[in-house]
């Protein structure tokens, strides 16, 4: 009986199976989430004006082409036959056919549920329906995925993340799937064969240095990534969640540096602001292509914290081409006034030519020291050329 049972279970669950999709990031992911700034309050309309907005301000032209619909999308009961549904009052049109939409404008469609057995939201949850919910995914056309980690109950994470990639599979729809789980089961020791990106923390939030208990602002979130550099490369990106740019409880500085640390970070690019009311300061950094290229670098290798100084902190990340992106940090409350003798910077190896991507300024070269004041909570980043 024991070799029957055995035998029924390697048919029901074939090898092949058992994989993500390949290739489907070979760079950090690049879009807009509705979270950050909307939670609970979206519906097609706000996700249609959205992507309007995201073409008009540069936003997709410069990269951002995945629109992810997070918590809050559907009605409060799956269908009589056990079907996902959306919330018929906000998105009358249904999944399939705002899909389509996106799709004929040129992005990617993202959609957000959780692995309990309820959302964050407490809407219904993937449990026990991973393999249902995957199809009916695939049927909308979804591109991508966010799987939450709320309502878990004694679930294993692991396991848990891989029915559901099991269950993409079988579906037969490439879909960037991104766990979301926090960082409580490090995903990063186990991520890469089950998703294309995990989260590595709490939530963000709209501040620079403010704590609860889930969620932080993103000076705390850029220390807990120190180490994890190591798991990252191209389809398998740690994500330090999405971005707090433009979003009101940031100064420009601080937008501007936590761009800069994420793009260092290569993480995903998840913009999370209102685009339809962006500023322009907001705009020139999210749309910045210099900057935009440090993160989306080709060789895939997530930067590191090179030297970390009360309130002085120096991150590197080693590009394509034997080039590097060097950033400045002032994690401090008074301006910092920089001397750098590229020498000390032990990582460069030649002389370099020097520039300044947000200043869009050529510096000279690595043999000439560097004088420079950096402001409170921003940076100066660099972008450094092998001299043949
Ligand atoms: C969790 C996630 C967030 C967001 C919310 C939605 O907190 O970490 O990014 O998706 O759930 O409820």
């Amino acid at each position: 009986m024991k070799t029957i049972v055995a035998f029924l279970t390697l048919v029901a669950v074939p090898a092949a199976f058992a994989q993500k999709f390949e290739g489907l990031a070979p760079t950090p992911p690049m879009g807009w989430n509705s979270w950050n700034t909307f939670e609970g309050r979206i519906s097609e309309d706000l996700i249609k004006e959205m992507a309007e907005a995201l073409i008009a301000s540069g936003m997709q032209a410069a990269g951002y082409r995945t629109i992810v619909i997070d918590d809050g999308w559907e009605a409060q009961e799956r269908d009589r036959e056990g079907n996902l549904v959306p919330d018929p009052a906000r998105f009358p049109s249904g999944m399939k056919a705002l899909g389509d939409h996106l799709h004929s404008k040129g992005f990617k469609f993202g959609i957000h549920n959780c692995a309990g057995a309820k959302t964050c939201a407490g809407l219904p949850g993937g449990r026990g329906h991973e393999f249902q919910d995957a199809r009916t995914y695939a049927s909308w056309g979804v591109d991508y995925l966010k799987y939450d980690w709320c309502n878990h109950g004694t679930a294993d994470a692991q396991e848990t993340y891989k029915t559901m990639r099991d269950g993409l599979y079988a579906a037969g729809r490439p879909i960037v799937f991104s766990i979301c789980e926090w960082g409580n089961n490090k995903p990063w020791l186990w991520g890469k064969d089950v998703g294309h990106l995990w989260r590595t923390t709490g939530d963000i939030v709209d501040c620079y240095d403010c704590q609860a208990v889930y969620s932080m602002g993103w000076k705390y979130i850029l220390e807990s990534q120190v180490g994890l550099e190591r798991y990252a490369g191209p389809n398998q990106w740690n994500d330090p969640d999405m971005l707090e740019v433009g979003n009101p409880g940031l100064t420009l500085a601080e937008s501007r540096a936590h761009f800069s640390l994420w793009s260092l970070l290569a993480a995903p690019l998840m913009a999370g602001n209102d685009v339809r009311k962006m500023a322009s300061g907001i705009r020139e950094i999210l749309t910045d292509p210099e900057v935009i290229a440090v993160d989306q670098d080709p060789l895939g290798k997530q930067g590191y914290r090179f030297m970390d100084h009360p309130g002085k902190q120096i991150w590197a990340k080693e590009l394509s081409g034997g080039e590097w992106a060097v950033c400045f940090f002032n994690s401090g409350d008074a301006p910092l006034q920089l001397r750098i003798d590229w020498n000390h910077l032990s990582f460069l190896e030649g002389t370099f030519r020097i520039r300044d991507l947000w200043r869009k300024k050529d510096m000279g070269r690595t043999t000439a020291e560097f004088r420079g004041s950096v402001a409170p909570h921003d940076v100066i980043l660099m972008r450094l050329a092998p001299v043949p």
